[in-house]
C-alpha cells in the first residue's frame, strides 16, 4: 500500500500543473479518473484568475477605464477618430437594405461570430427574427461561406440570416446613429478575445465606448466565455451603462454552459456546442460559462 500512496501522490502533483496535464492527459474529453476529481480543473485553455494585489489593481483599472469612457469628451473624441472601415460601411449599407424587406419582427446579434456556426443554429431557432452574424475576418467568414461578396455580406439560404464582415465597434455605432426599423431581441457575444493580462483591459469589449451604444439599444444580452472573472466586469459595464440611462434590464443569470442555470434544458435554452470556441473547450473538458442578462424577447 505504502509504496503505490508515493507514486499517486507524485503523478497528481505533476497533472495538477496545467502544461503537464495538457501533455499528458488525451485532448478529448474523457471521464475524470475518481482519484483526480478533486483536483481543480484546468486544461491548457485555462485562463487564471487574478488575485490579491493583481485583483485589485485590475478593479483599479475597471473603474479608471469605465468612467474615462462614459466622460461624454471622450467617447466624443473616440468617435471622431474612429475609423469606419470600408467594408463595415458597405456591409451596414446591405444590412439596411435587407432590413427594408425583411418581414422579421426583431434583431438577434450575433457579434464576433466567427465562421457563423452559431448564427446559422440561431436563425434556426428563431425564424421571426433577423440574425446578424457579424465578424471582421474573412478567413473565419469564409471557413464556411465560400461566397461572401465584394460588399462583405453574405445572403444565406436561411432567409433570415445575414451574415457581415464587419467591425463590431464601427457597426454598432452606426446602428446607434441610425436606428434599425427593428427592436434589437439580443446581442450574443460568444467567446469574446479575452485579452488577460491587466495592461490590456483596456481591449476588452465591455472597456470600449462601444458597450454603451450596445447597452442602449436594449433587448437582452448573452455572454459566453471560459474565463468566469470576465462575466462579472461585463455585467458590471452594462449595469453601469443601464443605471446612466436610469433603466433596468431585468433578471440577471450566471451559470455554467450546459449546467442548468444556463437556460439549458429549459425552453429556450441556447444549447451547447454552438460555436467552433465552445466545442474546443468542452471537448477537453474545460468549463465555459454563461451569463444573460435580460429576458430576450424572442426567446
Ligand atoms: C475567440 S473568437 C470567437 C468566435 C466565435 N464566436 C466562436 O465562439 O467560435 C472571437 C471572434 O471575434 C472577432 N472579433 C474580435 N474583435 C472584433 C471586432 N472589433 N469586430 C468584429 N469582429 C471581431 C474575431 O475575428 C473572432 O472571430
Amino acid at each position: 500500500m505504502h509504496c503505490l500512496v508515493r507514486p499517486l501522490s507524485i503523478l497528481m502533483l505533476l497533472l495538477s500543473l496545467p502544461s503537464l496535464r495538457s501533455l499528458l492527459l488525451p485532448s478529448r474529453a474523457v471521464p475524470r479518473p475518481l482519484f483526480l476529481s478533486s483536483l481543480p480543473l484546468s486544461t491548457r485553455y485555462t485562463i487564471e484568475e487574478p488575485s490579491g494585489a493583481s485583483l485589485e489593481a485590475e478593479e483599479a483599472k475597471l473603474r479608471k477605464q469605465l468612467s474615462r469612457v462614459r466622460s461624454s469628451k471622450a467617447t466624443h473624441a473616440h468617435y471622431q477618430s474612429l475609423h469606419l472601415p470600408v467594408h463595415t460601411r458597405a456591409a451596414f449599407g446591405e444590412f439596411q437594405s435587407f432590413l427594408s424587406s425583411s418581414p422579421a419582427s426583431s434583431l438577434i446579434i450575433d457579434a464576433g461570430c466567427g465562421t457563423g456556426r452559431s448564427s446559422h443554429i440561431l436563425a434556426s431557432r428563431h425564424p421571426s427574427s433577423l440574425v446578424v452574424g457579424i465578424d471582421r475576418s474573412l478567413p473565419r467568414l469564409t471557413q464556411t461561406h465560400h461566397a461572401f461578396d465584394a460588399s462583405s455580406c453574405l445572403h444565406s439560404p436561411e432567409p433570415n440570416l445575414l451574415l457581415l464582415r464587419a467591425d463590431l465597434e464601427a457597426f454598432y455605432h452606426l446602428l446607434s446613429l441610425t436606428p434599425s426599423p427593428l427592436p434589437v431581441a439580443h446581442h450574443y457575444f460568444l467567446y469574446p478575445n479575452p485579452f488577460p493580462p491587466t495592461r490590456q483591459l483596456h481591449r476588452r469589449l465591455y472597456a470600449r465606448p462601444m458597450l454603451g451604444e450596445m447597452a442602449g439599444l436594449g433587448g437582452g444580452i448573452t455572454v459566453r466565455t471560459n474565463w468566469k472573472h470576465y462575466l462579472g466586469h461585463f455585467q458590471e459595464a452594462v449595469k453601469g451603462e443601464d443605471e446612466g440611462r436610469g433603466e433596468e434590464r431585468g433578471e440577471v443569470r450566471l451559470g455554467r454552459v450546459g449546467g442548468e442555470e444556463s437556460g439549458e434544458g429549459r425552453e429556450g435554452g441556447f444549447g451547447v456546442g454552438v460555436t467552433n470556441f465552445e466545442r474546443k473547450y468542452l471537448d477537453v473538458g474545460e468549463e465555459c460559462w454563461e451569463l444573460r442578462m435580460g429576458e430576450a424577447r424572442v426567446l
